[in-house]
């Protein structure tokens, strides 16, 4: 077990990236709260499997900074401390130029994709400098660095995420609070279909534009992000802060 009774919030915990990283945390021995919008998938798949000392289901809204405070209140008063953060919720951008992006979709995603991290990250780093220890992880994209036509919000907010990363990474190094980032690839989730443009086939799509393009020729699986973000949770990364880590099938060469 490589995080034995590790304490560890988990956002986007209900979606496709979230729920493996969850499972494979309960692996490890680590104790989770997991936390999403809607949290009935997370009963259902892992409610029942998890006994009370190492799972909590926490609903709540990562872009409300009272939800994110008492979801810490309650982690610290279950488990009595955060290890570790690993931001995965997000949403995807209906592929779409630039002229037709409304200011509404815009907020939205800066809101979900960005800002969530700068207040998540404000609600834990107190609790994990009074402990001098702690890990934060963020899931970017390869977006960022390797960008596709009309996801211009997303992008920004990826890139915003991964620059994000590395302030805190340099800011908290003296606390031993290590901060990283993953960029996940094209990914077998329901995201993926999102990113289409309107009125494209999703499946298609998926198989022509996304498959195609990774070098190692198939889609990222949720599992491949869930362990990446074992290793960066767990004492082998003790050196590894400030990091970026693209676990993309080689996407962005
Ligand atoms: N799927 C891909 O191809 C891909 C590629 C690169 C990066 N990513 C990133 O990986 C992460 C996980 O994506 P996924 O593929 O698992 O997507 P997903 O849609 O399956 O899961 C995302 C989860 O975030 C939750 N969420 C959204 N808004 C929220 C809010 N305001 N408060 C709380 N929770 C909220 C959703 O309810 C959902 O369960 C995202 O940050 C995404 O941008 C995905």
């Amino acid at each position: 077990m490589r995080l034995n009774n590790k304490v560890v919030i988990i956002t986007g915990a209900g979606g496709g990236m979230g729920l493996k990283t969850v499972t494979r945390f309960l692996e490890e021995g680590a104790k989770v709260v997991a936390t999403d919008l809607t949290v009935d998938i997370i009963h259902e798949q892992l409610g029942g499997n998890a006994a009370d000392d190492q799972l909590l289901i926490v609903k709540a809204d990562i872009t409300e900074d009272r939800d994110i405070e008492k979801l810490v209140q309650q982690t610290v008063n279950r488990f009595g401390g955060v290890d570790v953060l690993v931001n995965v919720a997000g949403i995807a951008q209906t592929a779409t130029p630039i002229e037709d992006v409304s200011n509404e979709t815009w907020d939205r995603i800066m809101s979900i994709n960005t800002k969530s991290l700068f207040l998540t990250s404000r609600a834990v780093v107190p609790v994990m400098k009074k402990q001098k220890t702690g890990v934060i992880i963020n899931v970017a994209s390869i977006a960022a660095v390797r960008p596709r036509p009309g996801l211009n919000a997303y992008i920004a907010s990826k890139g915003a995420a991964l620059a994000f990363t590395q302030a805190l990474a340099i800011e908290l190094a003296d606390h031993k609070i290590r901060v990283n980032a993953i960029n996940p690839g094209p990914a077998d989730t329901k995201m993926l279909g999102q990113f289409a443009a309107e009125g494209v086939n999703i499946e298609e799509t998926k198989e022509a534009i996304f498959r195609n393009s990774v070098p190692l020729g198939e889609l990222i699986q949720p599992e491949d992000i869930a362990n990446a973000a074992v290793y960066l949770s767990s004492d082998e990364a003790k050196r590894v802060t400030g990091a970026i880590f693209n676990i993309d099938g080689g996407r962005g060469i």
